[in-house]
């Protein structure tokens, strides 16, 4: 019988970053950080298993029970609104998902606000809130073209350092939720694997206050 417990890491730096607190936490897996194309990796001895997905696919391999438990950034289970348990916040990967537009920019609320964003469901959510009509322009990369060349009004996107935003003449009008990433598991996985993913989430949640407590 299959005990290991699967893990969907998202692939890039947040990924990296969360397995070394994995790691750390007692479930390493060395093969892991291996340069080469290979996606899947076990170990075992530390009962797990880790698959490098895309990070926004995270929470889909997840729901769907192929990983018992993964790595998602909470703009991603915000978006999707997978049916999954989100167990823990990692305290890492934090931003904020915010409404920026130009410097210049000024309201007109009689007018439909154009709203450019990979975020369609967060942003609709969020105005529909204050009752305001908006064109969602769903893009999938350099949302903040879209106000400097007139495609949209406002963005609704990810903000970090506040870089790209200043290099282009944009700046924050709200903000919407701050963002870090959030550990999740399948329903199913959390009763009939609970006992090693309580263990999982207990060690990782002792070695994040204690990196807090160094802070
Ligand atoms: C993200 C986000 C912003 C940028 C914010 O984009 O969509 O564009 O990072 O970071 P900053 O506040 O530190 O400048 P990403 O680099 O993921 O690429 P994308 O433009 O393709 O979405």
């Amino acid at each position: 019988m299959n005990t290991l417990l699967n893990i969907a890491l998202p692939k890039g730096r947040l990924g990296e970053r969360v397995y070394a607190m994995l790691a750390e936490a007692g479930f390493p897996c060395p093969s892991v950080l291996e340069d080469g194309r290979r996606l899947t990796f076990e170990n075992e001895e530390a009962g797990v298993r880790y698959f490098w997905a895309k990070p926004s696919d995270v929470p889909i391999y997840v729901e769907r029970g192929v990983a018992d438990a993964g790595v998602a950034g909470k703009d991603i289970l915000e978006e999707y609104t997978p049916d999954v348990y989100e167990l823990l916040d990692l305290g890492v990967g934090k931003c904020r998902m915010a409404v920026a537009a130009k410097r210049d920019f000024i309201d007109r609320p009689e007018r439909t606000l154009r709203v450019a964003t990979k975020f369609p469901n967060i942003a609709g959510r969020y105005y529909a809130g204050r009752g305001r009509n908006i064109d969602v322009i769903r893009l999938s990369g350099s949302i903040e073209l879209a106000p400097v060349l007139g495609l949209s009004d406002v963005i609704v996107d990810i903000v970090e350092t506040g870089a790209t935003l200043r290099e282009n003449g944009l700046t924050v009008i709200d903000e919407i939720l701050p963002l870090s990433a959030r550990l999740i598991v399948n329903k199913s996985a959390f009763r009939f694997k609970n006992e090693p993913i309580r263990t999982l989430s207990a060690r990782l949640g002792a070695r994040i206050r204690e990196r807090e407590e160094q802070a």
